[in-house]
């Protein structure tokens, strides 16, 4: 898929193909990318960025909107700011669901582009000490990403955050399952020398019932280059992104830093992976 998009060649092994895109929740990269990689395997695409325009403005229901959608669409890929609302829509539909985001819950195709990022700078997942730091509690990209890591055999898990940030138990209870050991802490200073790869997440201001709450916690971790001092040399910095200060500009430029050159565009080729394999099963 990354060669296809690279020469430019495009391919028509969607053709006649439809996937509608509904997002209930704003969106940059997901709803972009798909659209993307839509486009570059010659699928249709129907895209609803922001259901206002449908009749859910109306108040129709998630399952009649799911139904509705299946029978013009192929597959669904859909965000939703309710948890476990994927899994509802997919009791529902005639159609697979793609989840692309469901509340606090998972975001399992940035799971997909993480791992496969991850991957091309350290090919043995097992030999991984993986930390996330940030909002562990409400970050849904964490949680799809941390479970499957520990899925793909990640042994050492770190999830820096306050106290009221904390990792869902689930999930920590899922990679102890799987034979992981998890270490939680508050100070990302104390263990980021010993991390290989390091997963910021922005504190989810919209996750949140009270702002001052938010506002007390949003700048809790700021990644500076001074941070980035104490890290390994072959570090990778990872952010699932939107970022809101929780990495500053001048960090970027690390070489280490894969958010922007790696993260985002293997985004469109593991979406256009992940149609074909749905699709031409
Ligand atoms: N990473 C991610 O889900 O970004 P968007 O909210 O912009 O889709």
């Amino acid at each position: 898929m990354k060669k296809i998009v690279l020469t430019k060649s495009g391919t028509d092994i969607l053709k006649g193909k439809v996937v509608a895109c509904l997002f209930y929740e704003p969106s940059s990269r997901t709803f972009s990318s798909f659209v993307s990689a839509i486009n570059r395997v010659g699928a249709g695409a129907i895209q609803l960025l922001g259901m206002q325009s449908s009749s859910v403005a109306k108040g129709e229901t998630l399952e009649d909107t799911i139904r509705t959608f299946g029978c013009y669409a192929d597959v669904i890929v859909m965000r939703h700011p309710e948890t476990e609302s994927a899994a509802f829509a997919a009791k529902h539909s005639y159609v697979p669901i793609i989840n692309a985001g469901d509340g606090k819950g998972e975001h399992p195709t940035q799971a997909l582009l993480d791992a496969y990022t991850l991957h091309s700078h350290f090919p043995d997942y097992s030999k991984v000490t993986f930390a996330g730091v940030g909002d562990m509690k409400n970050g849904r990209t964490i949680h799809s990403f941390a479970k499957l890591l520990a899925n793909l055999g990640t042994k050492k898990f770190i999830f820096v955050s306050p106290e009221v940030l904390k990792m869902p138990e689930e999930v920590v209870e899922f990679i102890k399952k799987k034979g992981g050991e998890v270490t939680e802490v508050e100070g990302l200073n104390e263990v980021i020398g010993n991390v290989d790869v390091l997963y910021a997440t922005r504190v989810q201001k919209e996750r949140f019932e009270n702002e001052e709450e938010y506002e007390k916690l949003k700048n809790k971790y700021i990644i500076t280059p001074d941070t980035m001092k104490l890290a390994k040399k072959d570090m990778i910095l990872m952010h699932p992104l939107p970022r809101v200060g929780e990495i500053t500009n001048e960090v970027d430029n690390d070489p280490r830093s894969v958010y922007i050159r790696e993260q985002m565009t293997n985004g469109v080729y593991t979406r256009m992976a992940l149609l074909k394999l749905i699709l031409t099963k």
